[in-house]
């Protein structure tokens, strides 16, 4: 059975679906594993280390995909309509295994169906704890949270730790984080290890704890919408206009005291929520840095610009698209991690051949397509 992995073609993307380490672990199973030219060049793994690891190179996407069984990505493949067909060179019955941003995409969803191609979108993976090790939305969002403090670090005039030296004392940092999923907890563990004062918010009740447990302190109206505010699969509700105000309220008095504010929130499926508007950035010192990872569901500020760092009111604000590609040689490797053990629950591990079981949660999760039909509940009636 034949393995895919071709280079990734989208803007901003510099990550690749295998690593030498998962291409040896998919070559223990059997497969025959084809890696296109350049495919690890943004994660600084040249052709020669797939093929130290068993994998054989192909010199493009054409022959890279031609026959192949399943096909790894990261980012879905790009389609005649975005004038360059990938999705095209994907043999029928082929099960593809990638993110597919599929609330964004929902034509393509019907796409995969109509070419017979077996869709499985990583990013739905269920949180529950078989499937840890398989979720790319957590491995990469780590990631993305410690790079957002690493990227704040870097436009802002000023040092994160105090330092009382002979010159005269520099204050610490204050350090705001928006959202504490995965994505904000990493921000708060880095902006303290760099010495930073650090608050943070969210609208789950439980991330209070998590955030004084790493040092932080916890910024929230408490009410009872608050305590309520809690999908059961783990995620954040949309909040109520009443609930948003006094939220707000509470945000303006504390934005104005901080230097830097981390943007991670996202209610999946929908737009990312307003949460610093234009009056909270003018009421910002000079020299402040918003870091907005939610840029590219629509943002946490109005003023972020997906993929550039802009001035707006004296703030610095940072809209880098995929910034888990900023860190592309750790993301790949973690991202590569979870397809390898997605595939332990397709795979037959004696012989290696497809075993897809539809009654499987993880399965139910991610599987978009199946056997020409849409076949995942979110999108059969879209
Ligand atoms: P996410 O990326 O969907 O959102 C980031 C954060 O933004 C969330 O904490 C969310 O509550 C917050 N948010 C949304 N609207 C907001 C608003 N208006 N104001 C302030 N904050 C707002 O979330 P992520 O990182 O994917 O994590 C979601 C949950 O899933 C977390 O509890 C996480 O710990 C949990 N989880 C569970 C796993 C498991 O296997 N059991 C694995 C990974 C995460």
């Amino acid at each position: 059975m034949k393995l895919a992995v071709p280079k990734e073609r989208r803007a901003f993307e510099a990550r690749c679906a295998a690593s030498p380490d998962t291409v040896k672990r998919l070559k223990a199973l059997g497969l025959e594993i084809v890696v296109e030219t350049g495919a690890g060049s943004g994660a600084a793994t040249p052709d020669q280390a797939y093929v130290d690891a068993g994998a054989t190179i192909a010199p493009d996407a054409a022959s890279c995909l031609a026959e192949a069984d399943i096909v790894l990505k990261v980012q879905r493949p790009l389609t005649a309509d975005e004038g360059n067909d990938e999705l095209g060179l994907i043999k029928r019955g082929a099960v593809l295994v990638s993110t597919m941003d599929p609330y964004r995409n929902k034509a393509q969803v019907q796409e995969y169906a109509t070419r017979g191609i077996t869709a499985m979108a990583m990013e739905l993976m269920p949180r529950i704890t078989r499937a840890q090790s398989m979720d790319v939305l957590s491995s990469q969002a780590n990631l993305a949270g410690y790079k957002a403090v690493i990227d704040a670090a870097e436009v802002f005039g000023r040092a994160f730790p105090m330092m009382m030296t002979a010159a005269g004392t520099i204050a610490p940092a204050r350090v705001m984080i928006f959202g504490v999923g995965v994505a904000g907890l990493q921000a708060i563990a880095t902006a303290r290890r760099l010495g930073a004062v650090v608050s943070a918010t969210d609208v789950r009740p439980a991330t209070k704890e998590q955030v004084e447990s790493l040092g932080g302190t916890f910024v929230a109206v408490m009410n009872e919408e608050f305590q309520q505010a809690q999908t059961a699969g783990g995620y954040a509700k949309e909040m109520s206009d009443a609930y948003k105000q006094k939220q707000a309220a509470l945000i303006a008095e504390t934005i104005r005291k901080q230097d830097i504010a981390i943007c991670t929130a996202l209610i999946p499926g929908r737009a990312a929520p307003t949460l610093i508007t234009e009056d909270m950035v003018k009421s910002m010192k000079p020299g402040s840095v918003i870091v907005d990872l939610a840029v590219e569901n629509g943002g946490n500020c109005p003023l972020s610009e997906p993929g550039k760092v802009v001035i707006k009111h004296g703030v610095v604000i940072v809209g880098y698209i995929n910034v888990p590609s900023r860190v592309a040689v750790d993301a790949t490797a973690q991202y590569a991690r979870n397809l390898f053990n997605f595939l332990g629950v397709i795979l037959d591990k004696k012989t290696g051949a497809l075993t897809i079981d539809a009654a499987d949660d993880i399965i139910k999760g991610v599987m978009l397509t199946r056997d020409g039909a849409v076949v995942h509940p979110a999108f059969t009636t879209a």
